[in-house]
């Protein structure tokens, strides 16, 4: 790839291995009951920053500026589940923010001010879209709620196949242990 392609990159909390699993069992039926097409099990993620085609040459400077983050890990509970109709997509979204994930956002597009991407102007909805061109909307439950322990978070890459899209993990941050009263301790965030 020439140093002046594009590729079309986002910040991800990307699920391990356990919290995967337990999303495509709570989100079976109702994958099933929306009509949707299912998005692939290894393809489930909640974006944080979305954004787009990047030069190939800012990747440097992109994986620098997120290894300067030094945010405290998080969990959250996944627990409702609803439908967008202008992608026609249905999703699921924890019911309480907890505020660290905001702000980890937040951080985010603050380190990367100066560089050549564009912000997202809508606000932000954590959400992970769990079918898309839903025909039917109705009632979407999940049939149990998902913890999900944050420990880190990654730069991702989407490729757009014949079949649909792949993404590639092209790095991972750790967050620092979260403390008792929510507060990080005092190490930093580093790349994988
Ligand atoms: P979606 O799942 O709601 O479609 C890779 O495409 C990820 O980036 C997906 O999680 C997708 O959200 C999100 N995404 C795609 N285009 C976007 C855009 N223009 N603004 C914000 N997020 C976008």
């Amino acid at each position: 790839m020439s140093e002046s392609a594009a590729r079309r990159l986002f910040f991800a909390l990307w699920p391990d291995e356990a919290v995967r699993q337990a999303l495509w069992k709570a989100t079976r039926s109702c994958v099933k009951a929306s009509g949707g097409r299912p998005v692939p099990r290894e393809n489930l993620h909640l974006t944080l920053a979305f954004l787009g085609n990047v030069p190939q040459g800012l990747l440097p400077e992109l994986r620098a500026a997120a290894a300067r983050l030094s945010l405290p890990g998080f969990r959250f509970v996944l627990d409702s589940a609803g439908y967008w109709p202008r992608p026609r997509v249905a999703w699921v979204a924890p019911s309480r923010v907890p505020r660290q994930l905001p702000e980890l956002v937040a951080a985010l597009w603050r380190v990367l001010e100066g560089l050549p991407v564009q912000a997202d102007t809508r606000p932000y909805r954590p959400h992970l879209t769990v079918a898309r061109k839903v025909s039917r909307p109705g009632e979407l439950a999940l049939e149990r709620s998902v913890d999900w322990p944050v420990s880190e978070f990654c730069l991702v890459q989407s490729v757009t196949d014949p079949t649909g899209a792949r993404y590639e993990l092209l790095a991972r941050y750790h967050l620092l242990q979260p403390t008792g009263n929510g507060n990080a301790d005092a190490n930093s965030a580093q790349p994988e």
